[in-house]
């Protein structure tokens, strides 16, 4: 019986998710496929239960519906509990385990592209949504040694602090403000952009969250988004001087352990990295 798979989401016009986890498929010679499953949050728990059928392995998730999915599965991984977010569902004989892969994707992605290792270091988020949930957590288990989250609404950032914080691990939480970020911006040796802002299609295509006197030269500067691939976040950052990186690294590492977790093999991430166009890769 050839097995389903596919990712939820709300529009999902840039999915690449197909596309490079069927070619991680075919190169394994498992008979599974990989669908585009748009479906609007109306009738997203019905299409959550569809995938206890005996042919389905599981789903990723992507907007709007990492935080809903977290009430529709039977268990969670810890992790994904503490984040408060998942991304990938597994079926086992009807029964369906919520992960998040979003966490040790973006640090494989930080750590592979750029080579950035976070203990020890300072980070600035921008953002305070689902993708920001998984990227805090993940580089507090990394031992980041201080952090600010900044967003729009900066009652999220501070319920994302309160959150995530632990004895030796308070986030300071601040506004998208140029003087609140002008206290951090230029001092942090990692700052990640986990808005949507830059995003094509988005509300704020064009925009940046971060003024570009504010970067660093000796920064790491890291975008969760990766349509397109250099985002006005990363040409500021790349004009100050400041290493690099898109989004990509991040989607591709969080598919793999997705991977892994439905079909028991590794991923082979090189087939998937192939799978994307070049236009999409930004060489
Ligand atoms: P995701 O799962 O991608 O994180 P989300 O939970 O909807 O999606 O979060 C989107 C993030 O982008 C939020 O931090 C949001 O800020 P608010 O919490 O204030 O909504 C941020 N964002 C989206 N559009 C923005 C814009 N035009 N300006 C500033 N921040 C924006």
């Amino acid at each position: 019986m050839t097995k389903r798979l596919g990712i939820f989401g709300y529009p999902l016009h840039h999915s690449l998710s197909p596309l490079f986890q069927q070619a991680a498929l075919g190169a394994l010679g498992i008979d599974a496929k990989f669908e585009g499953w748009p479906t609007k949050p109306e009738d997203f728990a019905q299409a959550v239960e569809g995938l206890r059928a005996d042919d389905c392995l599981g789903c990723c998730i992507t907007q709007p519906h990492k935080e809903a999915a977290l009430e529709l599965v039977d268990e969670l991984d810890p992790p994904a509990e503490a984040i408060g977010a998942i991304n990938t569902i597994v079926n086992t004989d009807g029964r369906l385990k919520g992960y998040n892969t979003d966490a040790p994707g973006f640090i494989r992605g930080l750590r592979e592209s750029v080579g950035f290792e976070p203990e020890g270091r300072s980070a600035l988020i921008l953002g305070a949504g689902g993708a920001a949930r998984g990227i805090v957590y993940a580089l507090r288990e990394a031992g980041v040694s201080r952090m600010a989250i900044a967003n729009r609404t900066e009652e999220r950032a501070q319920t994302l602090a309160r959150d995530m914080s632990r004895a030796r691990f308070r986030p300071d939480a601040i506004s998208l403000d140029v003087d609140q970020l002008a206290n951090f911006a230029p001092y942090a040796d990692l700052i990640v952009n986990a808005t949507s802002m830059g995003m094509r299609g988005g509300s704020a295509d064009e925009e940046s969250p971060l003024p570009p006197e504010l970067i660093s030269g000796n920064a790491v500067c890291y975008d969760a988004v990766y349509v397109p691939p250099v985002t006005p976040f990363l040409e500021a950052s790349e004009g100050a001087g400041a290493q690099v990186a898109g989004g990509l690294s991040m989607l591709i590492y969080q598919g793999a352990e997705g991977f892994k977790l439905w079909t028991g093999q590794d991923a082979p991430v090189d087939v998937m990295f192939d799978a994307i166009p070049p236009t999409m890769r930004g060489d």
